[in-house]
C-alpha cells in the first residue's frame, strides 16, 4: 500500500535510504553537467573520471544538448505529443518537459528513474504546463511492463509515444536484459513512435575505457560501454531518423552549436517504429 502510493507520489512519503558517502550515478552526473545537488563523493568520482578522460567534460554537456535537440526534432518534426523519459537524473535546466512544452504546452512526459536520490527531487519535474502533464514513476528499467502499465496513467499508448533514453543503456549490462528492455518498450507503442538513445562508446576512445573501469571501482550503479555494432542492434527493426547513429555532437547540430561542438565518445540515435 505503501509502495504504491509512493510509486505514484509527487514526493516521497518517507526518506528513502540515501548515502552521500559513495558515488551517486545521478548527483555524479548532475556535477558533470552543472547541477548543485551533488556531495563530495561524487564530485572525487567526476574528477577521477575526468583524469583519465578529459574529453568526459565536454561529452557530459554534449550529451544534455544532444537530448535538447531531439526532444525539439520530435515535438517539432516528428509531432510527438507523448514521452517517456527513463533514467531521468536530477532535474536539470533544459528538462524534457521544459523543452517539450516550450514548443507544444500540450505535451506529456512521464518520468522513470530507480534511484532514491532522484525520487526526492522528483517533485522538480512535476511542473507541467496546465495544457499538458508531467508524473515520475520510481521504478526500475529491467522492469518495462511495470512501466508501460504506471505510464498509462498519463500517457495514451494508442497514440505514438517518444521513449527517451539518455545515458540509461549503459546501466543495464548484461545484453540480454537490454534486449528484453527494448523489445518491451517497443511492443507497447504504436507505429510512428520514436526511441531516442545516447549510449557511451566502447570503440572511439580508448580513455573511456579506463573511466569505465575507475567508476565500476568507485560507484554501485556498475556501467558497460557498447560498441557501434552493438549500439546498432538495439534500434534494430526501428527506422533511424537522419542522420542515423552517430556520435551526439553529429546528431543534427544547431547553427549555434557548429563550431564549438566536439565530437564526443558518446553515441546518439533517434529511430521511428514503422
Ligand atoms: C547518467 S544519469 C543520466 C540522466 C539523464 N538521462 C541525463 O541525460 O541527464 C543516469 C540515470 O539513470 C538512472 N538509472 C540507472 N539504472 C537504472 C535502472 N535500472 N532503472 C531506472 N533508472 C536507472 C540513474 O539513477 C540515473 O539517474
Amino acid at each position: 500500500m505503501v509502495d504504491d502510493a509512493r510509486r505514484h507520489a509527487s514526493y516521497p512519503l518517507s526518506l528513502p535510504k540515501i548515502d552521500v558517502n559513495v558515488a551517486n550515478t545521478a548527483r555524479t552526473w548532475n556535477y558533470m553537467v552543472g547541477g548543485k545537488d551533488n556531495f563530495a563523493a561524487d564530485r572525487e568520482a567526476a574528477r577521477q573520471l575526468v583524469m583519465v578522460a578529459p574529453v568526459m567534460v565536454a561529452a557530459a554537456l554534449a550529451s544534455r544538448a544532444f537530448l535538447r535537440r531531439t526532444v525539439r526534432y520530435l515535438v517539432g518534426g516528428a509531432g510527438i505529443r507523448q514521452f517517456l523519459d527513463i533514467g531521468t537524473g536530477l532535474p536539470t535546466a533544459g528538462s524534457t518537459h521544459e523543452v517539450a512544452q516550450s514548443i507544444s504546452p500540450e505535451c506529456r512526459v512521464v518520468y522513470v528513474d530507480n534511484d532514491p536520490v532522484v525520487l526526492t527531487h522528483a517533485r522538480a519535474l512535476l511542473t507541467s504546463a496546465p495544457e499538458g502533464a508531467t508524473s515520475y514513476i520510481d521504478a526500475d528499467a529491467r522492469d518495462p511492463h511495470a512501466i508501460i502499465a504506471e505510464a498509462g496513467r498519463t500517457l495514451d499508448f494508442t497514440r505514438p509515444v517518444a521513449i527517451i533514453m539518455v545515458d540509461l543503456l549503459n546501466f543495464i549490462r548484461d545484453n540480454q536484459t537490454v534486449h528484453f528492455i527494448m523489445s518491451a518498450l517497443i511492443d507497447a507503442v504504436p507505429s510512428r513512435s520514436h526511441c531516442a538513445i545516447m549510449h557511451p562508446a566502447s570503440d572511439l576512445d580508448p580513455a573511456m575505457l579506463e573511466a569505465e573501469r575507475r567508476w565500476n571501482r568507485l560507484a554501485p550503479q556498475k556501467i558497460r560501454l557498447r560498441s557501434r555494432a552493438e549500439v546498432a542492434a538495439l534500434v534494430d527493426g526501428l527506422v533511424p531518423v537522419e542522420p542515423g547513429l552517430v556520435t551526439v555532437s553529429e546528431w543534427r547540430p544547431d547553427e549555434a552549436e557548429l563550431a564549438p561542438a566536439q565530437l564526443v565518445p558518446l553515441y546518439g540515435v533517434v529511430a521511428r517504429k514503422p
